[in-house]
């Protein structure tokens, strides 16, 4: 006599059942997906950068440098190309970090993103300013301005391939600022800008750069600037939101805008993406970043690590923005974490210094988050 035993039959005989293999495929899935990293996982659908600190570059941890050039394939300067940061008080320049970030870029083959050419913060009073308080002219500091962005984009022409041209210049009352360089140049200070950085590198990717210009109102305000720059020629290709984000902010938000932006005609960049888990001490997530609230413990609930529930809830905003990204994948070009693990992250210090945040893919280990895994479930 023989008997037959189905294949299933067996398995089940054996203890083995259908959900353990499943479980196993997504596994070996997941452990393959891993060994490649997101910027593989996303190659078919934009870039996916990181902010590098002038320390990363220094230090050379083999490590960390194993981690970044496995996950990213673009970099924005963090600091280092900003004006107090590239430049001695005497005005000279001081190219080090700026040129280790960008020939780590190179060596590396990476999408290299300049910020920033035009910013109201980290830049001296003196630039703007006599020695006796009152402000220089308007044709004082367009020479300024030129001096100032020509020999940036010059001396990187060919390797960085974006700049972050203008960075912030609508305030949080949807206006525009009434920064230094707003007062002195009025809307002259982003024309020129943009016009200056094209005619020295007419290769380079030009964006407007803001944070909260996903939000409705800084978003129209946003678009009414840019069509105002539209209108006098501006070559201006692409719009970054910044998207410092907090764990309950509505995503749909970036929907609405990609869809905004994208109808002026302009790629669009999410350029410091973090997802900030900590009680909020304003209604905005993201103000003017001079601002500090006071410490109190009650505001760094998770000095001891992240509860279950809030890893979840920070891997499901992750989700929901990335679902939204990929979903309008033929108008997003890049998206670019602000720093790469936990303990490095601004958030640990803003708008209150001395928390621990959890804002990042990669935690104080450098090792991967829930987060990351969902992004990578994404696109399996
Ligand atoms: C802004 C700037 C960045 C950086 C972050 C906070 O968003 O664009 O250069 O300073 O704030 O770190």
């Amino acid at each position: 006599m023989t008997i037959s035993i189905s294949r299933r039959g067996l398995l089940a005989m054996s203890g083995v059942t259908a959900a353990m293999i499943a479980s196993a495929k997504l596994q070996a899935a997941q452990k393959a997906a891993e060994a490649t990293g997101l910027k593989e996982a996303y190659k078919e659908d934009f870039l996916i950068g990181a902010a590098l600190n002038a320390g990363i570059v220094a230090k050379q941890d083999p490590k960390l440098i194993a981690l970044i050039t496995k996950e990213f394939n673009s970099i924005t300067a963090e600091n280092c190309q900003k004006w107090e940061e590239v430049r001695n008080e005497d005005d000279s320049w001081k190219w080090q970090d700026s040129d280790a970030f960008v020939n780590f870029g190179v060596q590396h083959k990476m999408h290299i993103v300049g910020h920033t050419l035009g910013w109201h913060s980290q830049i001296p009073e003196s630039v703007f300013k006599n020695k006796d308080g009152s402000y220089i002219s308007k044709e004082a500091l367009a020479k300024k301005q030129q001096e100032h962005i020509t020999t940036l984009v010059d001396r990187y022409k060919g390797k960085i391939a974006a700049w972050d041209v203008i960075n912030e210049a609508v305030g949080d009352d949807n206006k525009m600022r009434t920064s230094h360089w707003y007062n002195i140049m009025g809307d002259d200070f982003l024309v020129n800008a943009f016009n200056l950085a094209h005619e020295t590198d007419p290769k380079a990717h030009l964006m407007y750069n803001d944070y909260n210009n996903e939000q409705q109102g800084k978003r129209d305000a946003t678009i009414g600037m840019l069509k105002r720059l539209q209108k006098r020629g501006v070559p201006v290709h692409g719009l970054g939101m910044q998207a410092h984000v907090g764990i309950a902010s509505d995503m749909k938000n970036f929907e609405d805008s990609i869809l905004a932006y994208s109808a002026l005609g302009l790629r669009i960049h999410l350029t410091e993406l973090d997802i900030d888990v900590l009680p909020s001490v304003w209604n905005l997530p993201v103000a003017e970043i001079s601002t500090r609230f006071e410490y109190k413990p009650e505001r760094d609930p998770y000095i001891q690590g992240l509860p279950k529930e809030i890893d979840e809830q920070l891997a499901k905003a992750y989700e929901n923005l990335f679902k939204i990204l990929i979903k309008h994948r033929d108008k997003v070009d890049r998206v670019t974490f602000w720093g790469v693990s936990d303990d490095a992250s601004w958030l640990n210090n803003f708008p209150i210094r001395g928390r621990t945040n959890y804002p990042l893919l990669f935690d104080r280990n450098q090792s991967p988050k829930s987060a990351y895994f969902r992004l990578l479930d994404l696109k399996r």
